[in-house]
């Protein structure tokens, strides 16, 4: 029999728990401890054969696993592109949780079918989209690319005539796949598993900043899809996707944007240039869980073509509700089953207003310029123009930039990582924690500036 008062202390536990972890955020380094990794290990033993209490298994879970986190809700975390969770989604993520709602079909998920709905209006409002396209919440951009080029690769074949769905791609006509040679890796990930190959591609040329170089741009003829990015993972720089539509749409070409966290410019007044023309595009993959600062995993892809999208992913079978008057989101995802990880973008877009989105991507990119000019004026070469939230230094040769990055992260005032870019080994910064501070920004910087010159 299930029994109130034990559910009620462990899930206040954990509720606990994960508040003590949050306010302790700004104190602790924020890479875990060597002894808090090794310790990590006390979680690998066999099999249990018996069962434990359940207080007991969270407390193991916290004690032994929270100090050998990553503490990537930090502020002072900038490593890879990664935000930090805003309270209010954290709490409606802990409640969603509790509802633990399988949100494939809507009948049986009509609060959070509906929650998801608005959230993708809201979108889709906030970035300029057209109203009329369909959405997917997937885990990641990873799954949104792949999700969008699920849609484009039904809409190009079924233009010449062949059902892809049905027949696959053996015998299939050819369709030219144009790539950027700063396409991220997702991209090609999700090239291979729709069977177009992750190296059967033209590579479209690049400048400096790593943005297509529209006088290069190879030309297009037959059945094309195009990916363009939004927001470089090293510079932040964006691909001319107006340019390119202007190009390629009369052609009957698909643009596909990859706009992991970039596209969250179009919601900003002083960046929203960056994204002028995309609107023109056919799919656009963006990220809830970096810049919206959402909880793992969070990933959205809109297509204009709903019917191609739809096509592409939709499931019918006698035992499903499919035949149905409502919008079923399993029609527009890769999977039947899955949370309804749309309630957390409705609580972060509910919670900040469209406002509170522009101003939260403005600070973290007036930090990224902080951090900048903080490193230009200490005499050190700051390799991209920061555009948006990216920082790319460098400190002297490869060995240098890899002892300082090393030693940063060890000392554990802020975590950075390490990229090549053009050749050139550099510490990449990316801010797009919601909590992050001008006096962060600072802190950081001279933790780092002092590795900088102990040498
Ligand atoms: C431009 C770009 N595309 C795709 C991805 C993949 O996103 P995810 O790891 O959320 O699947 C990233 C991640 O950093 C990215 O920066």
């Amino acid at each position: 029999m299930p029994d109130n008062s034990k559910l009620r202390s462990l899930l206040v536990d954990a509720a606990d728990r994960g508040v003590s972890y949050r306010e302790a955020g700004r104190e602790r380094a924020v890479a875990p401890s060597g002894a808090a990794v090794r310790d990590a290990r006390k979680f690998v033993e066999p099999m249990p054969v018996d069962g434990s209490d359940d207080l007991a298994v969270l407390a193991m879970l916290d004690d032994v696993g929270s100090p050998a986190t990553m503490m990537m809700t930090s502020p002072r975390y900038f490593g890879f592109v990664i935000g930090g969770s805003l309270p209010v989604t954290v709490a409606t993520n802990w409640l969603t949780t509790a509802w633990d709602q399988n949100v494939g079909m809507h009948e049986i998920t009509p609060a959070t079918s509906t929650l998801e709905r608005v959230a993708m209006d809201w979108m889709m409002d906030l970035f300029g989209l057209p109203a009329d396209c369909a959405a997917s919440f997937v885990t990641g951009a990873t799954v949104a690319n792949f999700t969008a080029l699920a849609a484009a690769r039904n809409r190009v074949y079924a233009d010449i005539g062949w059902d892809v769905e049905a027949n696959g791609l053996i015998g299939a006509p050819a369709v030219t796949v144009i790539v950027s040679e700063e396409t991220h890796p997702t991209v090609f990930k999700s090239l291979g598993m729709l069977g177009f190959g992750r190296n059967r591609v033209v590579r479209a040329p690049v400048d400096q900043q790593g943005r297509i170089d529209i006088s290069r741009f190879p030309r297009v003829s037959g059945p094309t899809i195009i990916c363009t990015q939004a927001g470089n993972l090293n510079t932040g720089a964006f691909d001319p996707v107006g340019d390119i539509c202007e190009i390629a749409k009369p052609k009957g070409a698909w643009v596909h944007v990859d706009g992991a966290f970039g596209l969250w410019a179009a919601v900003s007044e002083q960046r929203s240039h960056l994204c002028s023309g995309f609107t023109a595009a056919d799919s656009w993959a963006t990220d809830a869980h970096k810049w919206l600062n959402v909880p793992y995993d969070s990933g959205i892809a809109f297509v204009r073509d709903a019917v191609a999208l739809k096509s592409a992913m939709t499931i019918s079978a006698d035992y499903l509700m499919t035949d149905t008057e409502f919008r079923n989101p399993a029609d527009f995802t890769p999977e039947l089953s899955r949370r309804a990880r749309g309630v957390d973008v409705w609580a972060a877009l509910k919670s900040l207003g469209r406002n509170g989105v522009a101003e939260m991507i403005d600070r973290c990119c007036d930090n990224a310029q902080r951090f900048a000019s903080g490193f230009r004026e200490a005499g050190f070469e700051v390799l991209n123009d920061v555009v948006l939230n990216q920082v790319l230094v460098s400190f002297g040769d490869d060995a240098t930039n890899r002892k300082i990055i090393d030693e940063i992260q060890a000392e554990g005032t802020c975590w950075c990582g390490v990229t090549v870019w053009q050749g050139q080994t550099a510490m990449r910064i990316s801010v797009c924690n919601w909590s992050t501070t001008a006096e962060d920004v600072d802190i950081s910087l001279q933790a780092i500036l002092e590795i900088v010159d102990e040498g």
